[in-house]
């Protein structure tokens, strides 16, 4: 199996979801997971398009995907790991901030990544140790060296049990840094850490929101890690607690304010 196979066929099925969710955002149907997450049939019938697109190809491959395979177990040597619409209360508000995520992994690891946004017409890929791309031209994070210059993006959850702790830490990386950005795409913040529009990036979110992103920030130049040290038999690829991304100069700052703050 070539990995530029992978990279073809997950830039060919990022396109054909963006075109299927873009023709479906103007009749949607919109319901709440648990009550409280927003989803629509577009994120269905995208995460469909994708996994039957992928097992066509690769029929003995393994697919962790928010909508249709969201337990999937994540120590399969081939893993695919998708997020058929990031930002879906964007897409349901006519917001463009939207991507569709796609990423490979072999043996834990990412080695291919594609994050498309159908409505700016932007597709940033990565293949491990080859660099990162948006629309075929080569990305690098930022340089930038002061905290109090850096514009920092983050997220919170609909589930909002953990917000005390939130508030604090914005407050802290608020106090800290130029300003902060929450544009409702963990995938598209990422990557936008990767080509230099943001500084950094901290959020906790599932696998499926930053496992390409991952992998094209790090290919950008961008240092990947969390807030605090993690268990030496966890993953870091697949683990999406306290995520910290940010360009080298910035990641030890930010880190070290988010540190800090009182769990
Ligand atoms: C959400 C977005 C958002 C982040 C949430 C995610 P979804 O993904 O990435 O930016 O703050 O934690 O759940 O629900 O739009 O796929
Ligand atoms: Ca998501
Ligand atoms: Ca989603």
């Amino acid at each position: 199996m070539h990995e530029t196979n992978v990279l073809t066929l997950a830039l060919q099925l990022s396109k054909k979801a963006g075109d299927l969710i873009a023709k479906q955002r103007s009749s949607l149907s919109v319901s709440f997971k648990a009550g409280v997450e927003l989803v629509t049939q577009a994120d269905v019938a995208a995460d469909k398009l994708i996994t039957e697109g992928i097992l066509k190809s690769y029929p003995d491959h393994v697919i962790l995907s928010e909508e249709l395979n969201p337990d999937q177990l994540t120590d399969a040597e081939h893993l695919w790991i998708i997020d058929p619409i990031d930002g879906t209360v964007n897409f349901a508000h006519q917001h463009p901030q939207v991507a569709i995520s796609i990423a490979y992994y072999h043996k834990g690891k990412a080695r291919v990544a594609v994050v498309y946004n159908p409505f700016l017409d932007e597709t940033f890929h990565a293949r491990a140790g080859r660099g990162a791309r948006l629309n075929d031209l080569p990305i690098r994070c930022a340089d930038k060296t002061e905290l109090s210059r850096a514009l920092i993006a983050t997220g919170f959850p609909y589930v909002r049990e953990d917000l005390p702790l939130l508030m604090r830490r914005l407050e802290a990386v608020l106090n800290h840094c130029a300003d902060i950005r929450r544009i409702g795409s963990a995938a598209l913040d990422i990557c936008w850490v990767a080509c230099g529009r943001l500084d950094g990036y901290y959020e906790s979110v599932q696998p499926w929101d930053f496992a390409a992103a991952q992998l094209i920030a790090r290919e950008a130049g961008a240092v990947f890690g969390h807030i605090d040290q993690l268990d030496q038999e966890i993953n870091p690829e697949l683990c999406g607690d306290n995520l910290v991304i940010a360009s080298p100069k910035i990641f030890p700052l930010l880190q070290s304010i988010l540190r800090q703050v009182d769990h």
